[in-house]
């Protein structure tokens, strides 16, 4: 396993990130909907250096099998509590050909939350296939398969500290 981002650079590119979303949702609730499951060592680790009113919700999506996208969306598990009116933060491991984030975006729109906007701790631009606004941006990324951090390989790696890959 070869390290990618470390650490340190992870959390201290995780606080930079916190502190942009503090400042532009000032005194605001925030709703982190999470996109489970890789998207949990992130959304805690931006949640814990965040002073505002901030909630969890949860979504289960799935569009890959191994590496391969299937280019498929399927809902697992939906959100539990109404974001009607809320100002909703999508968070997410990794922007890949965008088809998740595109499908989901448009799946909670209609659920008419105040605002709804997207923090990915990274995102893979030479891969895009659907042109998806991603308000925040931990890192940008070479085309490669990563795991770590809570990105997996078969449900594996996930428990990384940091973001990895394999030669
Ligand atoms: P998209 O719909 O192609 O943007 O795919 C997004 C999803 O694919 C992410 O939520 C990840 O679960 C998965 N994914 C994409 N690239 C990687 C990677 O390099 N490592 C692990 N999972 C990945
Ligand atoms: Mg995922």
């Amino acid at each position: 396993m070869n390290v990618l981002i470390n650490e340190v650079k992870l959390q201290t590119r995780i606080k930079e990130m916190a502190r942009q979303i503090e400042k532009d949702y000032e005194g605001k609730q925030i709703v982190f909907l999470g996109i489970l499951k890789g998207s949990l060592p992130f959304l805690w680790e931006l949640a814990k250096n965040i002073k505002n009113d901030v909630r969890f919700e949860f979504i289960e999506a799935s569009s890959y099998e191994g590496t391969e996208s299937t280019g498929k969306i399927k809902i697992n598990k939906d959100i539990t509590d109404s974001i009607e009116g809320k100002d909703v933060i999508i968070v997410e491991d990794i922007v890949d050909t965008g088809r998740t984030l595109t499908y989901l975006k448009e799946y909670l729109l209609a659920k008419h939350p105040n605002s709804l906007k997207i923090a990915a701790l990274l995102s893979k631009p030479s891969r895009r296939v659907m042109e998806i606004g991603v308000e925040y941006i931990g890192f940008q990324i070479e085309d490669k398969f990563v795991v770590g951090f809570g990105l997996d390989y078969d449900q594996k790696y996930r428990n990384l500290p940091y973001v990895g890959y394999i030669e």
